[in-house]
């Protein structure tokens, strides 16, 4: 489906200091259709910075290939950055002593539109971001997460084909972290934007993505739509509610009979969780379940959290 607007091949970065090397990146590969939302997910140092700033030509990488919108990134920077508008974590890159509207109207012109061409939609931004009150204000007189909404803001103002977010909704409160995710949503939905963002937030990606990318010590171990990803961990995983809690001679039994279960108390419920590849062992656990007078409340598959996905692929590839 659709034509991919953005291509990464092979693409590897290694970090050269006095200290030594370190393999940020290690042959990475993904492609970006438009108008799609993909989100890269990973622990702390997995390399999702490195990838999106070599993507926005902030840095170099080591080898590989990226293109962006048709402009090769690597031996055509200057065209590529037209292409791609990048927010990364931490850095509003918004001028602090610029009002709101100065800000939008100064990165519009940066790309070459006309102030009467862009005016509009800068209206709408304004609305879409509640930032109307502040409109007049200095940027650095701005709380944190309106800057941040502010340099959201001023990255889609530049109208380019691809958008790259790093940690959008880091540091911001509850309230602000959904308004600017519905925003980005709703704009995705619209079909206007391809963008590729990276977060620890799993419902952030979990809302936002169809698409996720799982990337651990600089490689993708996953790479698939949310909906399967989802479904695929559903088939194994089951969840038994019993009355009453299980004494340490029945939780042993069924922990040397079951590799993959999870004993836990909930109020006056036991809830075991079970890894179960092989759907007769459903029955196995109820049978022993049952001739240790334990009472089954219900059985039922999990429909599991991405949360929990990227935790079981993340664990899973460290043993
Ligand atoms: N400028 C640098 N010099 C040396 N090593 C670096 C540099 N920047 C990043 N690294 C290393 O490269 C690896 C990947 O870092 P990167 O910032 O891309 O990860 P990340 O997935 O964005 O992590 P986080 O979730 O913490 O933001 C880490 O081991 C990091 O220590
Ligand atoms: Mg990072």
């Amino acid at each position: 489906m659709g034509e991919p607007v953005l291509r990464v091949k092979d693409l590897s970065k290694v970090y050269r200091s006095r200290r030594g090397e370190t393999v940020a990146v290690d042959g990475v590969s993904f492609s970006v259709n438009r108008n799609e939302v993909v989100g890269l997910l990973g622990p702390n140092g997995a390399g999702k910075t490195t990838i999106i700033k070599s993507i926005c030509t902030i840095l170099r990488p080591t080898s590989g290939e990226i293109w962006v919108d048709g402009a090769d990134a690597m031996k055509n920077p200057r065209a590529a950055l037209a292409k791609v508008t990048a927010v990364l974590e931490g850095n509003r890159n918004i001028y602090w002593r610029l009002n709101v509207r100065d800000n939008l109207e100064f990165f519009a012109g940066l790309q070459g539109q006309s102030l009467r061409s862009v005016k509009t939609y800068i209206d709408e931004l304004i609305e879409l971001f509640n930032l109307k009150e502040k409109v007049n204000e200095q940027a650095r007189a701005l709380s944190r997460g309106m800057q941040q909404k502010l340099a959201v803001a001023c990255a889609l103002v530049k109208r380019t084909p691809i958008l790259l977010l790093d940690e959008p909704t880091l540091g911001l409160d509850v309230e602000t972290s959904y308004e600017l995710r519905w925003i980005l949503k709703k704009m995705a939905d619209e079909g206007q934007r391809t963008i590729l963002l990276s977060s620890h937030d799993m419902n952030v990606v979990q809302d936002m993505c169809e698409r996720v990318i799982i990337i651990n010590h600089g490689r993708i171990v996953v790479d698939d739509r949310v909906e399967n990803l989802r479904r695929l961990f559903t088939a194994s995983a089951y969840r038994f509610e019993i009355a009453g809690h299980l004494s340490p001679q029945q939780q042993r039994k069924l922990t040397e009979q079951f590799d993959m279960i999870k004993i836990s108390a909930d109020g006056s419920r036991t809830i075991i969780e079970a890894d179960l590849l092989d759907s007769q062992k459903v029955y196995e656990i109820i049978d022993v379940l049952r001739e240790n007078g334990c009472q089954l409340d219900s059985v039922g598959k999990q429909y599991p959290d991405l949360e929990e996905i990227f935790l079981r692929i993340v664990k899973g590839e460290k043993q």
